[in-house]
């Protein structure tokens, strides 16, 4: 890209380099990497890698729960106070993790040891008939077992290829009575195969999907993946897309376009680690109600009228013939609850996620997305609201913009002279995604490159102790004011330049404003303000770490110690997991999304009122 200068006069530019270095940290044992400018912390160049650690008092170095260990000296370190000069290599303990201390803290350890929903049983010299089958399985797991409804004569088929050799049986605990457990048959393979168990824990976002690949005998990922959802060329958000529906083929179309993209994305996690699509016995879903409902072929047209009904709200099973998923057909699909029209099961994934059913804390949960959704209060009473964000804070609509992936911007800051950025991945920035941008308008707005309305200032209006390095980034692009993150500088022109333009400022205003006043109402409806929440969790699939600072300066979130705001990556996707590892977390969200009461915000009185008074951004 060619750009011309807003301000020619400003060509002669000292040659310096005042850049920041930058080093790389590797983690251990996610075999993860990640690039981070000096002076950063661990804690955030484990965030940045998406590893969320554990950080009760905020990062404040007072807690210890936060400690890593330098490899190959195996010197204990708080992640939060140590400071990165140099290329690293960090060994992560369990005990360190945010979501491995969670799911202790639910009392479920031995799910992660291993008790999902679908289990392998081995068996040498089976018997020939089905019946027999069931009967020696039942002596071996000790509770009941019956045959699935699969297609007549299926089993019996797969019994006969192992007749007189070895066999595993594949049972699934799902559809039964909960008080008399018991087991449905649903697949016999020919051998051993029980070293070969794994499960999809599935997110489906509005505009991101994104699927962990994790093996059922360890309850450890071992692979993710994540794209665009593919629905969105039909609308960016459920709105657009309910409408959508209105076309005879329409919601047939998204059903498929989402079903492609899982399978797409199944296929891209099992070769990262060398395995079939038919390895995957078991997968957990969760979405917003409206994804949920295309996925199960729901209707959803009463979705987008008042009083925005569900069709069906509740968890449910599924074989994988029925929606069409490459995974084993002795498999189990299991999608989880929602709480009501536009309060779907990411939410209650997430809530689960992050422990809330179990705080005793005054807790915000907030899940960014283009469906944002907010949760307030302990364990008490649970409070949940939705709002409209779009896309902007995962990188749609804006005119560099892109979700969290290798060349996007996802941090900006400032140096003495200049702003500076990480970018994701050893490759140069190209993109930038939704942290990127929320740091990137905090450091224009600190900067008086934008004034509190998101407009532009004029370049006469700058301040005159602005460098010269960061004037010359002020620039005239398609027509309207923009602001160089990244490029290569020569001559008075941008070549390969990353700018954010007027109007995604403006996109940016809109998403915060709709989050803001999300909060805002919430709290008041819990009969508090601000002052009221005693930890914020920020959730979501924007980048892989979010600088607590950028989100109070641009008002994304409420002014509060920013030790009492924790960051904890895609809390729906971990709580997805948590349902596809532990049958215990999958009742937990059962009865989560029935505890959690709803709370219309959007149709309000005063949220335009609201909506209009943080679509500015804080004075400092
Ligand atoms: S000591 Fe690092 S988060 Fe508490």
């Amino acid at each position: 890209m060619n750009a011309s200068c807003y301000n020619e006069s400003q060509e002669a530019i000292a040659k310096r380099d005042f850049g920041v270095k930058h080093y790389t940290i590797h983690f251990q044992p996610d075999n993860l990497a990640t690039t981070i400018h000096a002076g950063a912390t661990l804690l955030e160049a484990a965030g940045q890698a998406g590893l969320i650690l554990s950080t009760p008092c905020g990062g404040m170095g007072r807690c210890g729960k936060c400690t890593v260990r330098l490899l190959p000296s195996e010197k204990e370190v708080l992640a939060c106070q140590y400071t990165i000069e140099h290329d690293l290599t960090v060994s992560i303990p369990d005990s360190s993790r945010f979501f491995k201390q969670q799911i202790l803290e639910h009392g479920i350890q031995r799910k992660i040891n291993g008790f999902p929903s679908i289990r392998k049983i081995f068996l040498e010299n089976p018997p020939s008939q089905i019946n027999a089958l069931c009967k020696a399985l039942s002596e071996k797991v000790s509770a009941q077992v019956v045959v699935r409804n699969t297609p007549d004569g299926a089993l019996a088929s797969q019994l006969s290829s192992c007749r007189g050799n070895e066999a595993t049986a594949i049972l699934s605990l799902d559809d039964c009575q909960e008080q008399n457990a018991c087991y449905q048959l649903t697949g016999v393979e020919p051998g051993d195969t029980t070293g070969k168990l794994y499960g999809a824990a599935v997110d489906i976002g509005t505009t991101t999907v994104v699927v962990r690949l994790v093996d059922l005998n360890t309850s450890e990922t071992v692979a993710t993946a994540s794209s665009g959802n593919p629905q969105s060329q039909y609308g960016a958000d459920v709105i657009s897309r309910i409408s959508y529906c209105e076309n005879e083929s329409g919601p047939e179309h998204l059903h498929d376009t989402v079903i492609a993209c899982l399978n797409e994305l199944f296929q891209s996690v099992t070769r990262k680690v060398d395995i079939e699509s038919n390895d995957i016995y078991e997968i957990t879903a969760v979405g917003n109600t409206t994804m949920n409902h295309l996925l199960l072929r729901h209707p959803v047209r009463q979705l987008g009228q008042a009083p925005y009904q569900a069709h069906s709200l509740v968890a449910c099973n599924l074989q994988p013939g029925e929606l069409g998923l490459h995974m084993n057909p002795a498999g189990n699909i299991h999608i989880l609850a929602n709480i009501a029209g536009f309060i779907g099961s990411d939410t209650v994934a997430a809530t689960l996620a992050c422990g809330l059913d179990i705080s005793k804390v005054n807790t915000l949960l907030v899940d960014i997305g283009t469906n944002g959704e907010i949760v307030f209060g302990t364990q008490s009473h649970l409070l949940a609201a939705s709002c409209a964000a779009g896309p902007a804070l995962e990188g749609a609509g804006i005119s560099f913009g892109s979700r969290a992936q290798a060349g996007a911007i996802e941090r900006v800051f400032l140096n003495e002279v200049d702003i500076d950025v990480d970018v994701i991945g050893s490759v140069g920035a190209s993109t930038i995604c939704g942290s990127g941008l929320i740091d990137a308008v905090a450091v224009m707005l600190e900067l008086g490159i934008v004034d509190y309305t998101g407009r532009f200032c004029e370049t006469e209006d700058l301040d005159p102790m602005l460098s010269d390095l960061i004037r010359r980034r002020v620039i005239t692009y398609n027509n309207e004011p923009a602001f160089v993150l990244a490029g290569e500088y020569a001559e008075g022109l941008w070549e390969a330049a990353v700018v954010l333009t007027q109007k995604d400022i403006r996109q940016l205003q809109l998403a915060k404003a709709a989050i803001r006043a999300g909060i805002e109402l919430l709290l008041q409806k819990a009969g508090t303000d601000t002052a009221g929440i005693q930890q914020l969790l920020l959730a979501g699939a924007f980048g892989n770490y979010i600088q607590k600072k950028s989100a109070i300066r641009i008002g994304l979130l409420p002014q509060i110690p920013l030790e009492k705001i924790h960051f904890v990556g895609n809390a729906a996707g971990s709580g997805a997991q948590m349902a596809l590892i532990s049958r215990d977390a999958r009742k937990m969200a059962k009865k989560l999304a029935e505890k959690i009461d709803y709370v219309e915000i959007a149709h309000q009185t005063d949220f335009q009122m609201v909506f209009s008074e943080f679509l500015l951004f804080p004075e400092k």
